[in-house]
C-alpha cells in the first residue's frame, strides 16, 4: 500500500482528509487574502501533463504553486515523448526524479492509476473522462462559504451524467448531502458509481425530471452537453435541451438556492445568460475558489 498521498478520486478519501484538505484550503486563502508571505511550497516542482485543453485547472495550479513559493512545468502529450509512444509508466518514474508532485489531464482514468502507479511522487487528477475531484473541491468551498456546511444540504444536478457529476456523487456520499441527479435516461452516470453510491449508503436521487430533481434545492449545477472528447453532439443537445437550467427550473428550487457551472459554459444551451450571471450565480467565486482549492490540495500531497 502506498504511503503517498495521491489526490486521485474523492471516493478513495475519507470524510476527514476531504475536510482537511479543503480547511487547508481556505486557511491558504484567507492568508493570502490577507497578505500573507507565506512560501509553504518553496523549492517545489509540480509537473502538469495535459492531454486536454484547459483554462481554470491549468492557471490555478500553475498561479496557486508559484503564490505559494512553488514552480511549474507544463507538457503537452505531442510537446513531449509521450506523444511518441513512450509510456505514462516510464514517464512516471522520470517526472518523479525531477519534480515533487504531478498532475494529469487525460481523457481515460486508467491512464491516471497507471502514473499513480510508477510514480514515487502525489499525483493529482486533473480531470478524466471519468471524474473531476480538483472542481468539487473548489465547488464544496464556495458552497460553504456562501450557506454554510453542506452536510444535509441538497444539491441537484441537471443535465448530462458526466465527470463532473460523477465527482458530485462521491462528495454527496462522502460529506453527506442529498444528491440528485436529473439526467435523461441514455446520458445518466455510470452504473458502477450508482451502484458505490447505494452500497456506501449515500442520499442520491435518479430522476427524468429536471422539475422534480430542481424542487426546493439548494444549490443548482450544470455542466457543458458536450464534454471534451464526446463525439455525438447532436444526439447530446436534442436529449439534454429539457435540462436546461433557465429562470423557469430556477424558480422551483429554494428562493436562496445558488447556482454553479465548472465553466466553460455553453449560454443558450445548458444554462441561459440570466441564469448565468443572475442574483443566485456563484460561478466566479467557484472558478476564483479552482485556486484556493488547488492549493489546500497541493498542501496535503505535498506534507
Ligand atoms: N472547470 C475546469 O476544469 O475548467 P478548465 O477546463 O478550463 O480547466
Ligand atoms: N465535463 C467537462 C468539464 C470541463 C471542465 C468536460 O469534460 O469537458
Amino acid at each position: 500500500m502506498s504511503e503517498l498521498r495521491h489526490f486521485l478520486d474523492i471516493d478513495q478519501l475519507d470524510a476527514g482528509t476531504l475536510r482537511d484538505i479543503l480547511d487547508r484550503g481556505l486557511s491558504l486563502k484567507k492568508s493570502w487574502m490577507d497578505g500573507g508571505q507565506e512560501r509553504p511550497f518553496d523549492g517545489r516542482t509540480l509537473v502538469m501533463i495535459l492531454e486536454k485543453p484547459s483554462t481554470r485547472t491549468r492557471v490555478s495550479f500553475q498561479v496557486g504553486m508559484q503564490q505559494l513559493g512553488g514552480m511549474v512545468v507544463v507538457m503537452s502529450e505531442h510537446e513531449s515523448q509521450l506523444g511518441r509512444g513512450e509510456t505514462l509508466a516510464d514517464t512516471a518514474q522520470v517526472l518523479s526524479r525531477y519534480a515533487d508532485a504531478i498532475m494529469i489531464r487525460t481523457n481515460n482514468p486508467q491512464k491516471l492509476q497507471d502514473l499513480a502507479t510508477s510514480a514515487t511522487v502525489p499525483v493529482i487528477n486533473g480531470l478524466t473522462d471519468n471524474s473531476h475531484p480538483c472542481q468539487i473541491m473548489a465547488d464544496i468551498i464556495t458552497f460553504e462559504e456562501h450557506r454554510g456546511s453542506i452536510t444535509d444540504r441538497v444539491v441537484t444536478w441537471s443535465g448530462d451524467g458526466n465527470n463532473v457529476a460523477q465527482s458530485w456523487i462521491h462528495a454527496a456520499v462522502k460529506l453527506g448531502f442529498t444528491l440528485r441527479l436529473a439526467c435523461p435516461d441514455p446520458l445518466e452516470p455510470s452504473q458502477d458509481i450508482l451502484d458505490w453510491a447505494v452500497a456506501e449508503g449515500g442520499d442520491i436521487v435518479l430522476t427524468d425530471s429536471p422539475e422534480e430533481g430542481v424542487s426546493k434545492a439548494d444549490l443548482v449545477v450544470t455542466d457543458t452537453w458536450v464534454s471534451m472528447g464526446d463525439t455525438d453532439a447532436d444526439m447530446r443537445r436534442e436529449l439534454l435541451l429539457p435540462f436546461q437550467v433557465n429562470a423557469d427550473l430556477m424558480a422551483l428550487a429554494n428562493p436562496d438556492a445558488l447556482f454553479m457551472h465548472c465553466l466553460p459554459a455553453h449560454r443558450g444551451e445548458e444554462v441561459t445568460d440570466d441564469v448565468m450571471d443572475g442574483p443566485q450565480s456563484v460561478v466566479w467565486d467557484e472558478a476564483e475558489n479552482r485556486l484556493h482549492a488547488q492549493k489546500g490540495i497541493l498542501s496535503w500531497c505535498l506534507e
